[in-house]
């Protein structure tokens, strides 16, 4: 696996820049997950911040567990719900001892999780396990992630037909790795795409249900702040295979690239971005 850069106190606590997703379009995720499969107890791995354990844990009738490995991240979830007066039972561990942790639960959701291992089959499997047949998987991502979708870029041959100015950026930034002889990888299943474990899902016995769309919103970024991310690790996809100062060069660099190409680092960007999942059930022996 890949180091878990959450386990840093640092990271945490810059874990909002650029990634904070307005409470109605989670509270409407959520509710369109709980509608559709009506669970009673439910998962959530890898939860980060609770952006969707949270509003999971407001729903009456539902018992709610989650499992991080960070223990950072599992302190600012716990103190989370105490201020809010809602209960969940936090696990904080290596989700890929889930079946050893937990008895069966009728759904588990993920999102943005898959990235971090070197081997997301070994994950999806493992987290699988705790859904009974007839139980639920619901895959998460947001669509439009330009901080940190790089992979998103990598799969669509850099058509980044809504911002040429951050297509070029990420070129002259996967150029700058390459040179450094230290190229970008990009991940098997990122974290804005969910093509590649919902496939890896049905070869497994699940059955797509239902996708399930948000509203969208506009993300509002800066090139400033993904520079900053890139010299901070903040996001897997800029600190695998980078040490500190190589972080720290490559920042630099994207800065000069900015002001040689006269970009304007701090003028804010829009996107339009939209959560979606994909609701997926344990099959028996029936076919889907
Ligand atoms: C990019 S964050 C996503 C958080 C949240 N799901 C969201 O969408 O905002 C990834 C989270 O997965 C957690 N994580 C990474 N590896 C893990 C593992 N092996 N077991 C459990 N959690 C893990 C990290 O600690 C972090 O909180």
């Amino acid at each position: 696996m890949s180091r878990n850069i959450y386990s840093e106190n640092k990271v945490v606590s810059l874990y909002g820049l650029s990634r904070t997703i307005p409470d109605s379009i989670l509270i409407d995720y959520c509710n369109k997950i709980i509608a559709h499969a009506s669970p009673r107890s439910l998962c959530e791995v890898g939860f980060g911040k609770g952006s969707t354990l949270i509003p999971f844990a407001t729903f009456p009738n539902l018992e709610v567990f989650g499992v991080d490995s960070s223990s950072v991240m599992s302190k600012f979830v716990e103190e989370e719900l105490l201020k809010r007066g809602l209960r969940a039972k936090i696990i904080n561990a290596d989700a890929r001892s889930l079946p050893a942790l937990l008895e069966k639960v009728d759904l588990v959701h993920t999102k943005a999780v898959t990235h971090m291992f070197e081997n997301p089959r070994e994950f999806l499997t493992a987290i699988s396990r705790t859904v009974p047949e007839g139980g639920y998987f619901v895959i998460g991502k947001e669509e439009s992630q330009p901080e940190d979708n790089l992979e998103n870029i990598g799969k669509f041959r850099l058509a980044n037909e809504e911002d040429p100015v951050l297509r070029d950026f990420y070129l002259a930034y996967f150029k700058m790795r390459r040179e450094a002889k230290n190229p970008f990888v990009i991940p098997q299943m990122p974290a804005g795409d969910y093509d590649a474990a919902v496939n890896f899902l049905v070869n497994q016995g699940f059955c797509i249900e239902k996708e399930i769309s948000t509203p969208q919103w506009t993300k509002q970024i800066t090139l400033c702040e993904i520079i900053e991310a890139i010299r901070e690790g903040t996001f897997t996809v800029f600190s695998k295979n980078c040490t500190l100062s190589d972080r720290r060069i490559y920042a630099e660099e994207m800065e000069r690239f900015c002001s040689a190409n006269n970009i304007d680092s701090h003028a804010i960007r829009s996107y339009p971005s939209k959560l979606k999942a994909m609701i997926l059930r344990k099959q028996g022996s029936a076919q889907c």
